[in-house]
């Protein structure tokens, strides 16, 4: 089984975006320390818009190969006219509403979600998946999230968009890794306790 791995921005508070899910907050400050690690650890990460003006849509993939996002994050990229926005992977979207796909790049979950989720993970690759977000898709997929890598940026928002849209319930992880760079940003990386 490959890993879904839910690779996330989120205050030191937890909130991903503001109470409308909006991150601008956290990207802004993106240095060019944190920009290098991002470049050089998780290079798949980056939408293709935001690679081809800096000349490294070339790079090639290091631990996903496989992108799975809600619609409503997707829309994000649609708004600006993009419907392939993670060209260099397979692109998966969680939608009921959307119906065909409008881009012959990305397939559309409309049901089962869970379970074709569970067969991506079992196919056999040496690459992981991305769970992108938001908080509704990773809420509905919380159970099956092997591994987190949290970017926390240092502000306190308050309120905003919690991690996961899901109900209560407890679910150990352990740290494996964690990292500190000069802007404040931590990157934490945990493991489901199985
Ligand atoms: N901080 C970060 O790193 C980060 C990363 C990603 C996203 N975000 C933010 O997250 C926000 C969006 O989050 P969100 O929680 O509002 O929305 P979301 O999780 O991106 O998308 C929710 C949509 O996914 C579909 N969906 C959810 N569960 C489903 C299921 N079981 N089966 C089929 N489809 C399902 C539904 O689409 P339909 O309504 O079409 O049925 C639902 O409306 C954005 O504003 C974005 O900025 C932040």
């Amino acid at each position: 089984m490959r890993n879904l791995t839910y690779f996330i921005a989120c205050s030191i508070d937890g909130f991903i975006g503001d109470p409308e899910g909006d991150a601008s907050a956290m990207v802004s400050l993106v240095d060019a320390e944190f920009f290098d690690f991002l470049k050089t650890e998780y290079p798949e990460t980056l939408p293709t818009a935001g690679r081809r003006p800096l000349g490294i849509d070339d790079l090639p993939n290091k631990r996903f190969d496989t992108i799975v996002q809600g619609r409503r994050s997707y829309d994000l990229a649609l708004k600006e006219g993009i419907t392939s926005p993670y060209a260099h992977m397979r692109q998966y979207v969680a939608s009921r509403t959307l119906g065909e796909s409008p881009d012959p790049d990305v397939e559309i979950i409309s049901d089962d979600l869970v379970g074709r989720v569970r067969a991506l993970k079992a196919e056999d690759s040496a690459y992981g998946i991305y769970l992108c977000g938001g908080a509704e898709l990773a809420g509905a997929l919380v159970d099956e999230i092997d591994e987190l890598v949290i970017k926390t940026y240092p502000i306190v928002q308050g309120s905003g968009m919690p991690m996961f849209a899901a109900g209560f319930s407890v679910t150990p992880f352990t740290l494996e890794s964690h990292r500190a760079f000069g802007n404040g940003t931590l990157v934490r990386t945990y493991r489901r306790q199985r």
